[in-house]
Formats: structure tokens, sequence, C-alpha cells
């Protein structure tokens, strides 16, 4: 079967296909000739990862999954959350969007967050959502040089690091992305 990840993130899309049963081929949406902007309209992560999924599946007639990720921050009633990957404004700029999370909670002691990752899955006429929480809280400060995004400011709940200091694939194995994907990954196994 024939399943298109609607991602141009070719290490995102290698990794899921090494998890996958060889009878289930992803595709980019490259590989379909979709190169056109797909705008995320929605207030919620399931919303996005849905206007994804159906935009493939409408215009392209594929089997589609997509993908939505923000960081909720508990004492800014969850932002960024879906504005995450633009919350210091256009273009999109990972270390100007730290700053002003760290401002935004300036001395608050209540720095519980977690990472949200939704998953949209459109199979043969019906839809799927799958979602994986990572929990933790926002650092005072940044600590470490790995990853993207908030990783240097985000320490997952029971770890002494940020996850800008570990490794991807100590990071994958307790990450909001990891788990969602394990799920749809359970999922398509069984199907
Ligand atoms: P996307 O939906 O995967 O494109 O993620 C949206 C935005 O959330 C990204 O641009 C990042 O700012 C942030 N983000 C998503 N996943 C992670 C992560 O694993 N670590 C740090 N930031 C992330």
């Amino acid at each position: 079967m024939k399943l298109v990840f609607a991602t141009n993130n070719l290490n995102k899309l290698k990794e899921v296909q090494e998890m996958l049963p060889e009878s289930i081929e992803l595709l980019s949406l490259k590989d379909i000739g979709c190169f056109e902007d797909i705008e995320e309209t929605a207030t919620t992560l399931e919303g996005n990862a849905q206007i994804k999924a159906n935009h493939i599946t409408n215009k392209y007639k594929y089997n589609c999954f997509a993908d939505d990720t923000g960081l909720e921050v508990m004492a800014l009633n969850g932002e960024p959350g879906v504005y995450s990957a633009r919350y210091a404004g256009e273009p999109a700029n990972a270390e100007k969007n730290m700053q002003k999370l760290l401002q935004n909670l300036n001395s608050n002691t209540k720095r519980d967050a977690h990472f949200k990752t939704s998953i949209c899955l459109n199979l043969d006429g019906k839809q799927y959502l799958f979602n994986g929480i990572c929990k933790g809280g926002i650092l005072t400060e940044k600590k470490g040089e790995k990853g993207f995004g908030y990783d240097p400011i985000f320490q997952p709940e029971g770890y002494e690091k940020s996850f800008a200091e570990m490794s991807s694939e100590e990071k994958n194995k307790i990450s909001h992305r990891g788990l969602a994907i394990k799920k749809l990954i359970d999922f398509l196994k069984t199907y």
C-alpha cells in the first residue's frame, strides 16, 4: 500500500519508513507532486493535522497522514501551542521564539509544560487521530546544543537534562512525536 506522509522532511520520512512493515510504502509531498503551501488555519493541533491530511486525500486521492506539533505552557494558558513555529513572528526563528517564551514566563515559578503531537490519518475513507504528549518544564535558561526549536529550554519530566542535551535516539524514545508515531505504527501493523 502507498501511504503519503504530508511532509517534505526526508529525515522524518526515513525514520517512520524504517519502522513500518515493508508492505507500506511511504511517499513524501514531493513524491506526489504536491508543491503548494497548505495553510494551517486551525486553532488546534488536531485541526491543522486534519487540514493537511484532508488536502492530500481530497486533491490527490491518496491515503495520507499528517502531523502537527506544539509546545503548551500551562502558566501561559497553553501558549505558544498551535503557534509554536512562529511565536515571535515571521519568518520563524527558534532563538527569538525561545527568548519570547522565557520573557513571558519571566520569574514565574510555575513552569509546567508539555509538547504535543497530533497525527491525523486518512485511510480507506476513514479518519483516525493519534496524540503523543511529553510532559516537562521550561528551564530558566538555555541548556545544550542538540535538537531544534524549543529543545534547549525544555526539560522532560524525570530527567535532569534538556531535550537539547539528549541524543536523537534518547529523545525519540520519550518524545511527543515518537509516542504519536508509535501509536500510528502499532495501528498500521494490525490493519
Ligand atoms: P511541526 O508541527 O513539527 O512543524 O512543529 C511546529 C513547531 O513546534 C516547530 O517549528 C518547533 O518550534 C516546535 N517543535 C516541534 N517539535 C519540537 C521538538 O521536538 N523540540 C522542540 N521544538 C519542537
